[in-house]
């Protein structure tokens, strides 16, 4: 067993709170992420899991009358502190979505959406760009032959796994990820659950989900929202099998949420 190589932070969230308006969403988040593992958010709706997931690339800026004190590290810079390139971040933490939301455009232009934006122009980098993209989420094989064809043509199973790719074609270091799932046949979710395992080899990914086998089938940690706080957060074995809150052994166990 390698367990001794201490693991690179990504994120470390300290005291974060968030208010929507005069309503406080998030209170005291402590919350860190290491690098190459799978962290999932699990807890009832309307505990703020989205609402936190969002802060990560400071989406959650776009709703209107949001405020938030407390510290953001990632890669070590504070993201809520005022000279952050938000372009820069979000090329940097991908985020995909619970539904599949494909742009209505080919297939081809939804993937190099981004890498165009960020200045890559040159035709045959793009290409290899949507090669390597679709490779990794195993969508290749299937779309190969129609790059020209609609996004909106394909399954909802294999849009998602676009979005997922459209994502990885800027090449991010982290992979936000709302109930990706949750839209989706068994099938179909058990192939993004495969391309989860298979991406945390190179990239650090923070998944929010309601389904619990999913939590401790592919996640390394997971974290238990309730109410606006984190509860707790820990190995996944661990929160599934011997949490140290009532709270937490409660909700994974069944008894409420
Ligand atoms: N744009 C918004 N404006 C005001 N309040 C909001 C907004 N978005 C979310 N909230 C409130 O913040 C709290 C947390 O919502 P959030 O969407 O983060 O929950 P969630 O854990 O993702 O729930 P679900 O499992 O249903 O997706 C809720 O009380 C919600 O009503
Ligand atoms: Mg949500």
């Amino acid at each position: 067993m390698i367990s001794a190589i201490s693991q690179r932070q990504v994120f470390n969230v300290n005291d974060l709170n968030l208010w929507y308006g005069n309503n406080q969403a998030l209170k005291n988040i402590q919350f860190d992420v290491n690098e190459n593992e799978v962290t999932a958010i699990i807890g009832p709706s309307g505990c703020g899991k989205s609402t936190f997931i969002k802060t990560l690339n400071l989406m959650i800026q776009m709703v209107p009358n949001v405020k938030m004190s407390g510290e953001i590290l990632f890669d070590g810079k504070n993201i809520l502190s005022n000279k952050v390139d938000l372009v820069e971040l979000r090329k940097n933490v991908g985020m995909v979505f619970q539904k599949g939301n494909p742009f209505p455009q080919s297939i081809y232009d939804n993937v190099t959406y981004g890498p165009k934006i960020h200045g890559t122009k040159k035709k045959g980098v793009l290409d290899e760009i949507v090669e390597k993209s679709l490779k990794d989420v195993a969508l290749w094989d299937e779309v190969k032959d129609r790059l020209n064809a609609p996004a909106l043509g394909l399954s909802g199973g294999q849009q998602q796994r676009l979005c997922i790719a459209r994502a990885l074609a800027t090449k991010p270091e982290v992979l936000l990820m709302d109930e990706p799932t949750s839209a989706l046949d068994p099938i179909s979710t058990m192939k993004i659950e495969e391309l989860v395992l298979e991406l945390k080899e190179k990239y650090t990914i923070v998944m929010v989900t309601h389904n619990m086998q999913q939590a401790s089938r592919v996640s390394d940690k997971t974290a238990f929202f309730l109410m606006g706080e984190l509860v707790e957060m820990d190995n996944t074995e661990k929160i599934f099998s011997n949490p140290e809150d009532k709270r937490t052994e409660d909700y994974v166990t069944g008894r409420f949420g």
